[in-house]
């Protein structure tokens, strides 16, 4: 089958199309015909070879070369011990290696797809999706509560603007000028267009700032949250991010961050995202139901998978870069 490989660490030029066999699931395992992969940050992380990366995937050159972990598509085979997926089942989630003709995971990480939902959309949701949903939990939003969004137009981004509003949220959003209807056209209450306006210098106070960047200093981000806000610290900037400065933006977010929440009322959260088969389903409950639609920038065809992974490391996608992949990419 054809899948997108890397072998090497560096720019995504090194991300070759290559033929390999076709994934065999294990026992506990569901190999599924891919209908649509997306993209995600940490794809650009994996390719340029962060040194958190190197330190879990290989000191030298990726250990394991398959990429892609967000996947939608139709069951294929499964293993002898899957109860909840046949063959047929149209599915989506997160799996190794989204990238290629064919993908196999876990059922755990697996969910029924929306009738009402396309391929590309479904493939769109999960990382940046439970990223967005499990960050507006870390900030215990309430229904009313002012929450900024630093970041709004990327893959979380944009997740967690329509999420936040659907929580009933008052939302601003931060982004770029290109971006600023694109914002408001999926429910943002109020836009700061940081390339004219630092949102840590006007007057206003938020409940929850929910941080996809992290390009401002602790002290610049209390000044702007309510004395008992929440900033929940999602990322340190996408996919376009130097690696010196996400290394200070990493270390500032697990030490400063740990050490002010616990002398000040205001509270700096960091977490981890989690694969759950319940958010999943809730996400697409809320894609079903009209609540959250995808912002897909661009699809390309698996051939063009190189060029989507360089537009991506270039920091600034709006919303999501699909991968299709049909009977052209055969
Ligand atoms: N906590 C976790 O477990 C977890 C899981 C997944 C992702 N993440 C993190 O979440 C972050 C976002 O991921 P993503 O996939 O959404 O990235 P992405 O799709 O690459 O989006 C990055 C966005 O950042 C915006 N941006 C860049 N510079 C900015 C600035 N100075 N001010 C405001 N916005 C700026 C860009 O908008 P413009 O084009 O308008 O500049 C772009 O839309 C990443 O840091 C990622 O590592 C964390």
């Amino acid at each position: 089958m054809k899948a997108t490989r890397y072998f090497e660490y560096g720019s995504p030029d090194v991300v070759k199309l290559d033929y390999v066999e076709k994934p065999v699931p294990t026992d506990n395992q569901v190999l599924i015909k891919v209908r649509a992969a997306s993209l995600n940050a940490l794809d650009a992380y994996m390719i340029r070879g962060a040194w958190l990366n190197r330190l879990i995937f290989g000191l030298r050159k990726p250990r394991d070369t398959r990429l892609g972990c967000d996947v939608a598509g139709v069951v294929e085979a499964v293993g002898k011990n899957v109860t909840q997926f046949k063959p047929g089942d149209e599915v989506f989630g997160i799996c190794r290696g989204a990238l290629g003709e064919y993908a196999c995971t876990f059922e755990r990480a697996l969910v029924m797809k929306p009738p009402n939902v396309s391929f590309e959309q479904a493939a769109s949701l999960p990382l940046a999706g439970l990223t967005a949903l499990q960050g507006i939990r870390e900030g215990k939003i309430q229904p009313g509560q002012k929450m900024l969004i630093n970041g709004a137009t990327g893959g979380v981004g944009t997740f967690a603007v329509q999420i936040a509003k659907s929580f009933g949220a008052e939302v601003t959003a931060v982004c770029s000028t290109r971006n600023v209807d694109l914002v408001r056209s999926i429910g943002a209450d109020h836009v700061i267009d940081y390339t004219k306006e630092d949102f840590t210098k006007n007057d206003q106070r938020y409940d929850v700032i929910f941080d996809n960047v992290c390009n401002h200093s602790f002290t610049e981000r209390r000044r702007v949250l309510t004395p008992k806000g929440i900033c929940v610290l999602a990322g340190m900037g996408g996919a376009g991010v130097k690696e010196g400065q996400a290394i200070g933006r990493i270390a500032g977010n697990l030490f400063t961050a740990r050490g002010l929440s616990s002398f000040t009322d205001q509270k700096f959260a960091q977490y981890m995202t989690k694969m759950s088969k319940d958010d999943l389903i809730l996400l697409g409950d809320l894609m079903q139901a009209g609540k959250v639609r995808p912002v897909i920038e661009q699809t390309y065809t698996l051939n063009d998978a190189p060029e989507a992974l360089r537009q991506l490391d270039a920091g600034h996608a709006r919303g999501k870069l699909v991968i299709t992949i049909g009977e052209e990419s055969r």
